[in-house]
C-alpha cells in the first residue's frame, strides 16, 4: 500500500479533524476525501494510529447525518456546525466568527505554547488549554454554544491528540509531533514517531479525561437535554 503523505489536490476535500484528515493524506482513507463509510473510517483509524473503533465509532454514526448519502460522507461536510463541530476547538475558528474547517496558527497557538519548559503535553496541559481556549471563545464569540455535549466531545478529542502522537497509556505527546499532526495532517513518522503499540479504547482514553477533569473548572453556558446514544 502507499501510505506515503501528500497534500490534499484542489479537487480533495478536508474536514475539521486532523485525525481523519491526517489518515486521507496518508492515504488510509481515500485521499480525495469522498464516499467514506463507516468501515472505512474504523479501518483507517485501527492502521494508521492503533486505535480502536469503540472510540470512534459514535462519531462515525453521527458523521453520515452531515450529508444525504445513506451509508458514506464526505470530510467537509463534517464541518456542519453543532452535528459533531463544536465552538472552542483547539485549532479552527469558532463558526459564528467566520471560519470553523480550516486550521489556524492563531487558534491553535494556544495548544503550541502550552506546558512551557519541557518538551511534551499531557493530560494536564490539555485541560488547562481547553479552559484557555473556551474562555477566549466565551470572551469574543456571543453565539457560542457550551453545553454538556461540547465538553465531551472536545475532552474526547484532546484525548485523541495525547493518544494518537503520544504513549495512549500515559497520555505523554512530544510537542513536536503534535504540532506536526496538527498543522501538516502528517505522520511524524521521520521525526521519530510510530504507531502506538497499545491499542487506544474508550478505557485507555477515559484514564487522560479523568486526570483533565480534576483540572477542569469548566461550567455550561446552555443546558441540553440528555442524548440517546445507543441502545
Ligand atoms: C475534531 C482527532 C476520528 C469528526 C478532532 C480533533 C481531534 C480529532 C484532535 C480536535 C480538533 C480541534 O479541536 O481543532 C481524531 C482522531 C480520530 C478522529 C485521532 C481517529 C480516527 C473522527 C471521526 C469523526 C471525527 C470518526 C466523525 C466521522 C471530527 C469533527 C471534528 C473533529 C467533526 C471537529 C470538531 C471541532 O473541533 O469543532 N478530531 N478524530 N473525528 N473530529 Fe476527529
Ligand atoms: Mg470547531
Amino acid at each position: 500500500d502507499d501510505h506515503e503523505w501528500r497534500a490534499p489536490s484542489a479537487t480533495d476535500v478536508r474536514s475539521p479533524c486532523p485525525g481523519l484528515n491526517t489518515l486521507a493524506n496518508h492515504g488510509y482513507l481515500p485521499r480525495n476525501g469522498k464516499n467514506i463509510s463507516i468501515p472505512m473510517m474504523l479501518d483507517a483509524a485501527l492502521e494508521g494510529f492503533n486505535l480502536g473503533p469503540d472510540s470512534i465509532i459514535q462519531a462515525a454514526k453521527f458523521g453520515l447525518l452531515s450529508g444525504d448519502a445513506p451509508t458514506t460522507l464526505d470530510l467537509d461536510a463534517l464541518a456542519l456546525h453543532s452535528l459533531i463541530e463544536h465552538d472552542a476547538s483547539l485549532s479552527r475558528g469558532d463558526f459564528a466568527l467566520g471560519d470553523n474547517l480550516h486550521f489556524n496558527e492563531t487558534i491553535f497557538s494556544t495548544l503550541a505554547n502550552s506546558n512551557p519548559g519541557v518538551d511534551y503535553y499531557n493530560a494536564s496541559s490539555a485541560s488547562l488549554v481547553q479552559n484557555q481556549r473556551l474562555a477566549i471563545s466565551l470572551a469574543t464569540n456571543p453565539n457560542i454554544t457550551n453545553t454538556l455535549k461540547e465538553i465531551e466531545i472536545r475532552t474526547r478529542e484532546s484525548g485523541f491528540y495525547l493518544s494518537v502522537m503520544g504513549d495512549p497509556l500515559t497520555g505523554v505527546a512530544p510537542k513536536k509531533f503534535v504540532q506536526i499532526f496538527f498543522r501538516e495532517e502528517r505522520l511524524p513518522i521521520a521525526e521519530g514517531w510510530r504507531r502506538p503499540n497499545v491499542t487506544i479504547t474508550v478505557a485507555t482514553l477515559g484514564t487522560i479525561a479523568d486526570i483533565m477533569s480534576t483540572l477542569s473548572n469548566w461550567t455550561a453556558t446552555q443546558e441540553c437535554e440528555d442524548l440517546v446514544l445507543g441502545p
